[in-house]
């Protein structure tokens, strides 16, 4: 991390624009992991709720918003994260090269691309329903919605420790 005397200017010193962007990050990743948590409880109303089509028409328009939601999230998430990532590459003066020649980033966009993976097969299951499709049980959606938990842990576990 980089020292904080380090001044860019008089007004803006240089770890401060690094903090402004991990800022941004945080708060994209954040909105992006409401939707993957949230998403699947709508799947497990939707199998709840079979024989009420005013109930399942409202969970398939929430449904769709959030999953829209939930990609432009990512989407910005993702670019802050490759800006913390490789911008010193591009603007040496104003970032540092955090991760230099460890690998806890390797593990941890193996992670987060399987956490996008579930993100995306949610919203399969969303469409499949609103195709008249059958879901899986609801006991098992509830299983399946505790998964995003374990690779969230195992994220963030990575990017604080850096272990490798
Ligand atoms: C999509 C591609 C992503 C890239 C390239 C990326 C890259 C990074 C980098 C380089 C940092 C700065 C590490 C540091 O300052 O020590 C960071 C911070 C962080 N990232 Fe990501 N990230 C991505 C997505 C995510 C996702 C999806 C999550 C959570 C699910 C996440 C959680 C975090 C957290 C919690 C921090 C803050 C760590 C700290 O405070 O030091 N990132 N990310």
């Amino acid at each position: 991390m980089m020292p904080p005397a380090a001044r860019g200017s008089d007004h803006w010193p240089v770890a401060m624009t690094y903090l402004l962007i991990k800022t941004l990050h945080l708060l994209f990743v954040i909105a992006w992991m409401a939707t993957v948590f949230y998403l699947p409880r709508i799947l497990v109303n939707l199998a709840e709720s079979a024989g009420e089509p005013a109930v399942q028409a409202r969970l398939q328009l929430m449904g769709r918003r959030l999953y829209m939601f939930g990609h432009n999230m990512f989407g910005l998430a993702f670019i802050f994260g490759v800006l913390l990532w490789q911008g010193w590459r591009v603007f040496p003066q104003a970032l540092p090269n955090v991760v230099g020649s460890l690998h806890w980033i390797d593990a941890k966009l193996t992670l987060v691309a399987v956490l996008l993976a579930y993100f995306t097969v949610c919203g399969r299951l969303l469409k499949r329903a609103a195709a008249g499709g059958a879901l899986p049980s609801s006991r098992a959606l509830r299983w399946f919605n505790e998964l995003p938990v374990l690779l969230l842990l195992g994220v963030i576990f990575l990017v604080l420790a850096k272990p490798f």
